[in-house]
């Protein structure tokens, strides 16, 4: 290819009779890197495990960060995937024309196989083959690593890019910021990594135009990193035994470009949600450039909602980690929802998100059917959060309209980070919520002394309670306490409808559900749901004093206390009994607490789902009404 002529022209790829769709496009990818002898293996949770650094699956080389590190991989040294990512690093700048919080990854890898060259060589072919994407070469260009401390300049990348017929002034090299690659955590496998752009443009906009000039038009749509380190605690970076090369082609973008657009918004993918916000909220996309930030916001704040809830590990609305985030998604939407409408009261159906939801789910369900296993429980948890949250915001919105006109008297448009703790406290005002209200009014939250305000909240309620945790049960509020409470009678009530060996395998709870995980081999039956709802609930009638003893471990057992397999305990351990009296009791178990005093009060215990959660694990999730 030395002789190709590099010209501009005003082509756009409109080679295809319909604009490629994302499962074109990712079944062409798969098939391309099969036929290229990698195995296609699973794509993973969005909500990863054993990984405190992240909230989310960042991206496809995420759970594979063992084998990059050197284990084998049971399915060989080239893999394939496609993996749905969440990113919420940018997550204020959504509602401009390219960014997105949820997004699909593909990606291949080659563990200890092909490197530099081979990875080049396939990414050019799947990009530009008219077998594949047919992508004319004038409107590719690429960066590599510039060079920096003890790595050197990426030539090589340089020379195979070159020999394929990308000509040097289609070559940019940049910096670490740009073309180096490491996991979002700290630590892990990193290296310098050569990416592709997609020209938008007609024409660039000079000589020297390449990927990374200041016109914008240079789209990127796939990174191909070359593992070489580990970056180790200590922040130094010991070279692979085993060199990798992992790869990344956003979905949305590459079908962006495919579709001849320049917005993410335009294209197949989003347009059916689009629709859908439309139809929700009586407004048409395209005609107010307000109203339509308002409408990109919501259709990606939807679509990332949809995938957490409808994640096998998903979780709910909270005020915590991954919750707090799905809670800011759904709220952010929901604000948005109401610009768009003037108030929840002009709304024709009522709850808007969960028909939006709908439309995603049949969309993408084909390539995630855990989107239709899941539906009813994200239909369930989003139309919940929005009713909840429609309640709070008027008065949140109005309270702060309220303070609006002080607010304005102040020249340097700053807003107390006190006053903002207030909405969040009362009327549970997501900060990032405030912000944005004083954003539109050309004001800025004093976010330091928000932080302090919480912090100051945080340990407060923490003395309060008198104890301090570690670990999961961080929330310690009236309703946690409770679906604590609650967990310890659920695991009664199962060892005595499935059997002894019924075990608690984990828990997870929050002010407004819970979540247990027990080892069972088979899906509960619908009547075995209902008799350990009816269990719970007898026993919540009853009102049982639940009573705290100091023992050591032996006499716990001795005195039938169910303990956790498998746990580690120290010499005196806790023991709480739930009934009349030490002998004559419903459930005793060595629990490190708190509880409530009494099972009274707590509300109506439902089962909302049960499901299957690893090999003989199930998961039940259940809320108090
Ligand atoms: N892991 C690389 C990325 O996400 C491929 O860009």
């Amino acid at each position: 290819m030395d002789n190709v002529t590099l010209h501009f022209s005003n082509h756009s790829l409109l080679c295809y009779n319909l604009p490629m769709t994302a499962d074109e496009l990712r079944e062409k990818y798969i098939s391309f890197f099969v036929s290229k002898g990698h195995v296609q293996i699973q794509g993973k949770s969005l909500l990863p495990d054993n990984d405190p650094t992240v909230l989310f699956t960042t991206a496809g080389m995420h759970p594979l960060v063992p084998y990059l590190l050197g284990e084998e991989h049971p399915a060989g040294n080239r893999l394939v995937n496609y993996q749905k990512c969440i990113r919420t690093g940018d997550i204020d700048s959504v509602g401009d024309t390219s960014h997105l919080t949820f997004f699909e990854m593909l990606g291949n890898w080659s563990l200890g196989d092909y490197f530099k060259e081979g990875a080049i060589e396939m990414s050019l072919e799947f990009l530009t083959s008219p077998e594949w994407l047919g992508i004319p070469f004038e409107k590719l260009g690429v960066t590599v690593f510039k060079g920096e401390g003890e790595v050197p300049r990426d030539d090589e990348s340089a020379q195979v890019w070159k020999r394929l017929g990308i000509p040097e002034n289609r070559i940019a090299y940049l910096p670490r910021e740009d073309n180096w690659w490491g996991p979002a955590g700290s630590t892990g496998p990193c290296g310098p990594d050569s990416e592709m752009f997609y020209y938008v443009g007609d024409a660039p906009c000079g000589p020297d135009c390449k990927p990374g000039c200041s016109c914008g038009k240079w789209l990127e749509i796939w990174n191909d990193v070359f593992m070489q380190y580990n970056k180790n605690a200590e922040g130094a970076y010991e070279p692979l035994a085993r060199k990798c090369v992992d790869t990344g082609m956003g979905i949305e973008r590459t079908v962006t470009i495919l579709n001849g657009k320049q917005s993410v918004y335009d294209t197949v993918i989003f347009e059916p949600i689009i629709r859908a916000i439309e139809a929700a909220c009586s407004c048409r996309y395209g005609e107010d450039s307000e109203k339509d930030r308002s409408i990109r916001i919501i259709a990606d704040h939807v679509r990332s909602a949809s995938f957490i809830l409808g994640d096998p590990k998903a979780v709910s609305p909270s005020n915590v980690g991954a919750g707090y985030v799905l809670r800011r998604l759904i709220r952010r939407a929901v604000r948005h929802g109401r610009k768009l409408t003037h108030g929840a009261a002009e709304w024709e159906n009522g709850l808007f998100l969960s028909p939006i939801a709908s439309v995603i789910v049949d969309q993408l369900k084909g390539p995630y059917p855990e989107l239709e296993e899941n539906r009813a429980f994200i239909i369930g948890d989003l139309d919940r959060e929005e009713a909840k949250f429609l309640e709070t915001l008027q008065k949140g919105e109005h309270e702060f309209e309220k303070l609006l006109p002080n607010l304005l008297k102040d020249p340097r448009r700053i807003m107390s980070g006190r006053l903002a703790f207030k909405l969040y406290d009362t009327y549970g005002f997501p900060i990032e919520l405030t912000e944005e209200l004083a954003r539109e009014q050309g004001m800025q939250v004093n976010r330091g002394e928000f932080d302090e305000a919480f912090k100051k909240h945080q340990e407060l309620s923490r003395l309060q309670s008198g104890q301090v945790f570690k670990g999961g049960l961080g929330d310690q509020g009236e309703m946690a306490v409770a679906y604590h409470t609650a967990t310890h009678l659920l695991h009664k009530a199962l060892r005595m409808i499935l059997g002894e060996h019924v075990a608690q395998k984990g828990s997870n709870i929050t002010a407004e559900r819970m979540r247990f995980d027990f080892s069972h081999g088979a899906p509960m039956t619908p009547e075995e749901i209902k008799q350990a709802e009816d269990i719970v609930n007898e026993q919540i009638r009853r009102d049982l004093p639940v009573r705290m003893e100091v023992m050591s471990i032996d006499e716990a057992k001795a005195a039938g206390a169910i303990a956790l397999f498998g746990e580690k305990y120290e010499s005196k351990v806790k023991v709480y009994t739930i009934g009349n009296s030490p002998t004559d009791f419903f459930s005793k178990e060595v629990c490190g607490g708190p509880h409530l005093e009494r099972t009274g009060g707590m509300g109506k215990f439902k089962i909302r789902k049960e499901q299957s959660s690893s090999a003989g694990v199930r998961r039940i999730r259940a809320v108090l009404e």
